[in-house]
């Protein structure tokens, strides 16, 4: 069921089932969150079984205040400390080496865990609130079956998962697209994940270069190629190949929809191909903002093709260009 996040009476509600052993979702600054205890292994589990996820993919643990960190993670390295002192509350996760014997199933059996601090008013009373009753952290994955799209809206995660969930209703997620996630484990920094923070931002306060997840390696536990996918197909184009395709199109166009920055008028100036079309944001933020809710619109108008204009190849985009990647990738 969908509660009001920002009532009092709700939060003590939620931080009661959390420390339960229960399931509840909640919003954070970047997408809804699906949490439960991450020092009971059982209610853990409920989060795996519930999105379907495998076992081995470990999970983000949420905090409601940074230096609740040192309960998960074993000797915090200096960069992860400098990150932490310049972002957390915020959309940012570390891998930190983690404390032996904490948290096993959230992180999946790694030997490391994943940290986050939030900085949504409603995730962090809901934490505070919970710490407060003995829960030491949440982990929380997003809040959607596995290989899904991630839910940015509290009635996204009741179309995921029925009505029988405690859901926290914070509104529209400010940033839209998950955390970035940097490896403090490796003797340089990793960037798992870009995220809305830019990579430069990131850089400057790690005070040293960001490195790319080896190609050649396995990928990092969790992180597949193919993510977020709609049900229909998602293909990216360059401008100058969605024109042609749209001008190709013809009578079809009823099963495509379009989401492009650059005007259906321009791309296809006799308008022969009539799809439909949402006009993406000319700002990084705001398109990734609304970017998951887009998309599972264009795919709830039940189209087998969604047709996505390539965003500008600047350091800005990183976030929401991966995030189109990995749906066009499914
Ligand atoms: O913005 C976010 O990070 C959201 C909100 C709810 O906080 N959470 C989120 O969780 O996106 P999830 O489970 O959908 O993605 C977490 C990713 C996994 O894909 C995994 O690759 C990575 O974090 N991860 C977590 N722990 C890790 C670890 N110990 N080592 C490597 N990667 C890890
Ligand atoms: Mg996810």
């Amino acid at each position: 069921m969908l509660q009001d996040g920002r009532d009092p009476g709700v939060l003590a509600h939620a931080a009661a089932v959390l420390a339960g052993g229960g399931l509840v979702a909640f919003p954070t600054e970047t997408v809804y969150g699906l949490g439960a205890r991450a020092d009971d292994d059982a209610a853990v589990g409920a989060i795996f079984a519930a999105k379907g996820r495998p076992p081995d993919h470990p999970l983000i643990v949420h905090l409601a205040r940074p230096a609740s960190a040192a309960t998960f993670g074993a000797d915090l390295p200096a960069v992860a400390r400098r990150l932490i002192a310049a972002f957390w509350p915020g959309p940012l996760t570390l891998i930190v080496p983690r404390r032996a014997g904490v948290a096993t199933a959230a992180a999946g059996g790694q030997a490391s865990i994943g940290l986050r601090c939030p900085t949504h008013p409603v995730a962090h009373a809901l934490l505070a609130a919970a710490e407060a009753l003995g829960v030491p952290g949440v982990a929380a994955p997003s809040a959607n079956r596995f290989g899904r799209i991630s839910p940015t809206q509290a009635a996204h995660v009741q179309a995921e998962f029925g009505d029988a969930l405690l859901v926290l209703d914070g509104g529209p997620c400010e940033h839209g697209i998950e955390s970035a996630i940097v490896d403090c484990t490796r003797d340089r920094p990793v960037l798992l994940r870009p995220g809305s923070l830019t990579r430069a931002r990131i850089e400057a306060a790690a005070g040293e270069a960001l490195h790319d997840a080896d190609a050649g390696s396995a990928p990092a536990p969790g992180t597949l190629a193919s993510h977020y996918a709609p049900r229909a197909t998602l293909r990216l184009m360059s401008t100058s190949m969605l024109g042609e395709a749209l001008r190709l199109l013809g009578p079809q166009a009823g099963g495509v929809a379009v989401y492009s920055r650059t005007a259906v008028s321009t791309l296809d100036p006799r308008r022969r191909a009539g799809a439909r079309h949402r006009v993406m944001p000319d700002r990084p933020d705001a398109a990734g903002h609304e970017l998951f809710a887009v998309l599972r619109e264009l795919d709830d108008l039940g189209v087998s093709l969604i047709w996505v204009e390539e965003p500008p190849d600047s350091p800005e985009w990183e976030g929401v260009r991966d995030r189109l990647r990995r749906a066009a990738a499914a």
